[in-house]
């Protein structure tokens, strides 16, 4: 959602905060802002835009002093606008603050803040935390006490970083990730290693309920109560340094482009997880998967893919809607949890609930110290490198490698996971640019795209509607093939495109016959397959394969298109408009 960062060391705090911005831009762009300290003042600049134009434009990176904080929005309570990005003073210009997260009882606060002469500039929930500090330190005058009372007073999830005109920095954590880097002679705060991974790999993930102080250098851990904590400090992968687009144009093309590797590297990093995985389904009565977005398309594969070769039977639950249905959890079972980010608020409620009724949970997950991670049983990492492009490429298909591995553990004989052969039609279909680039100019000018799927190829009809909405704004839908003619059908004619899955399996004539009743209808007929057929405007060929395979090669096409078609519309690919890529709030 939003990224907030804190730096306390030896060096000019602006420029290095503004780097670990762009790093985590990912998480919210909509605006920017940073403040420093610097000889007992706080100066502050701020504007509406990406880190990139925004520095450009007000050189945010050029502030004095070393002690600093920053913000990028993605807007919750207030629109984009100036006055509404972060960081925010308190009344007095004291204390500045970076939020991410809701303050669910922040108008109670600012009508009781506001009674006794405080000043409100902004629509935002988070400037309550500035004015409620203040409120505190004038009474209290000392920084610890001032953290346990305002957290005491402060309902909802938040991480925030406070920095107080005498150079004094504190942080606190409740249901949001805050994260302290420690490198030589300076301390960070941050939402996501990203922030800091430049300067160092030593970290400490605070948990939740905890807040920090810095001060003078020295670092204190404190719990809600004021308890001294003692957090190991963990290393981090220098891995997840590697967020740089080199030669691409964007980190969506890159992102694409790296699937002919990951697909190998899918649960590599988590030694014996898929066997206890496997374990664990086959001793469990009821198994669930849940997962949002891209991420729920997974688990629909999951639920195909483990009935099918494994006879194992799921139920899949998008996260956020388990909580209007948690009675239907049963008691002692299993949760699968995917999420690339492992940090999706409606993805975290949801394991809270399963693991009420005592749920074991396994996550599926890419980032191995995310919230999801820590809280799981059994952590199988996707193991395919940073994703940086909102929308969900490479992760979606490691995260269908993973279930395909879990469920060649449980179903040895029936079950073969030819990954040289997927690399290698990878490769192939990445080869097709140019006409796929052609369509995306055809299809720029529509304004509704359906595509059509049955069987397992339905859940990758799902996720290139979902593909297309997110990286080209166009309205488009996934239909299961047989369902066409009970409704769908009357939006077809001319001014539609309708992409076609259509892979050489069982699936094939069926929906073939879908592809001639919509051309009937006049619409335009884009077939994915490795099946040549007059029906088709636009026949965009994949390699022969079986059904393990298509899933993966079916996707690869529409990721390109997707791509393509957001360059021909102008929009930016890697972050489409009002969307985040780590939704950290329900
Ligand atoms: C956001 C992103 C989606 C992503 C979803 C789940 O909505 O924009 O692209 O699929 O979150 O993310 P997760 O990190 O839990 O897989």
């Amino acid at each position: 959602m939003c990224s907030i960062i804190g730096y306390y060391g030896n060096e000019m705090a602006a420029p290095i905060i503004v780097k670990g911005l762009k790093r985590m831009e990912y998480r919210g762009y909509d605006s920017v802002g940073v403040a420093t300290e610097s000889n007992g003042q706080i100066v502050l600049k701020k504007g509406i835009g990406k880190v990139e134009e925004v520095n450009s434009k007000i050189q945010l990176d050029v502030l004095p002093g070393k002690i600093g904080i920053g913000h990028t929005r993605w807007a919750t309570h207030g629109k984009v606008t100036e006055v509404n990005a972060h960081p925010h003073y308190s009344t007095s210009g004291k204390i500045a603050i970076v939020h991410n997260g809701i303050i669910e009882n922040f108008e109670v606060l600012k009508i009781e803040l506001e009674k006794e002469g405080y000043i409100f500039k902004s629509e935002t929930d988070s400037e309550i935390i500035a004015n409620l500090l203040q409120k505190n330190y004038e009474v209290l005058k000392d920084v610890k006490n001032t953290i346990i009372k305002t957290v005491a007073e402060l309902k909802g999830h938040y991480a925030f970083v406070a920095m107080f005109e005498n150079g004094q920095l504190a942080a606190a954590r409740f249901h949001e990730p805050l994260i302290v880097g420690i490198g030589k002679n300076s301390y960070f705060l941050s939402s996501d290693v990203l922030g800091f991974i430049e300067q160092t790999d030593n970290a400490i993930y605070i948990e939740n309920g905890n807040f920090v102080i810095i001060d003078k250098s020295k670092l204190e851990i404190l719990d809600f109560n004021g308890e001294n904590v003692k957090q190991e400090i963990t290393k981090v992968s220098k891995e997840f340094a590697d967020a740089y687009k080199g030669d691409y144009a964007h980190f969506t093309l890159k992102e694409i482009s790296e699937q002919v590797d990951t697909i190998f590297k899918a649960g590599e990093s988590t030694k014996d997880a898929i066997k206890n995985t496997a374990n664990q389904i086959k001793n469990s009565k009821n198994i669930y998967i849940t997962g949002s977005g891209t991420s729920y398309n997974a688990a629909l594969i999951a639920k195909h893919i483990l009935g099918k070769y494994a006879k194992i039977k799921v139920d899949t639950v998008i996260s956020s809607e388990l909580q209007f249905s948690s009675d239907l959890i049963e008691l002692n079972s299993t949760l699968i949890a995917i999420s690339q980010s492992g940090e999706s608020a409606d993805v975290l409620d949801a394991v809270s609930i399963a693991k009420k009724v005592n749920c074991k949970v396994i996550s599926i997950v890419n980032s191995l110290t995310s919230s999801l991670a820590r809280e799981s049983d059994i952590i199988i990492g996707m193991n395919c490198g940073p994703e940086i492009g909102v929308a969900a490429t490479k992760s979606f298909t490691s995260q269908i490698m993973i279930i395909y591995k879990i469920t060649e553990e449980l179903a040895k004989e029936t079950f073969e996971i030819k990954y040289k052969e997927i690399s290698e039609s990878i490769s192939k279909i990445l080869e097709n640019h140019d006409q796929i680039r052609h369509i995306a100019k055809e299809i720029k000018k529509i304004s509704d795209i359906y595509v059509l799927g049955r069987g397992i190829h339905y859940p990758i009809a799902i996720e290139s509607a979902l593909k297309l909405k997110e990286l080209t704004y166009i309205h488009a839908e996934g239909i299961p093939g047989g369902e066409l003619k009970h409704g769908p059908l009357a939006l077809m004619d001319s001014n539609v495109f309708v992409i076609i899955i259509n892979p050489n399996d069982t699936t094939y004539s069926d929906t073939l016959t879908s592809a001639r009743e919509i051309k009937a209808r006049g619409a335009k007929i884009i077939g994915i397959s490795d099946k040549k057929s007059d029906i088709y405007d636009y026949w965009i060929e994949i390699p022969k394969s079986n059904e393990i395979s298509y899933p993966i090669l079916e996707t690869i096409p529409i990721q390109l298109l997707s791509y393509y078609a957001a360059l021909e519309k102008d929009t930016d690919p890697d972050y489409p408009r009002n969307l985040a890529k780590s939704v950290t709030v329900k």
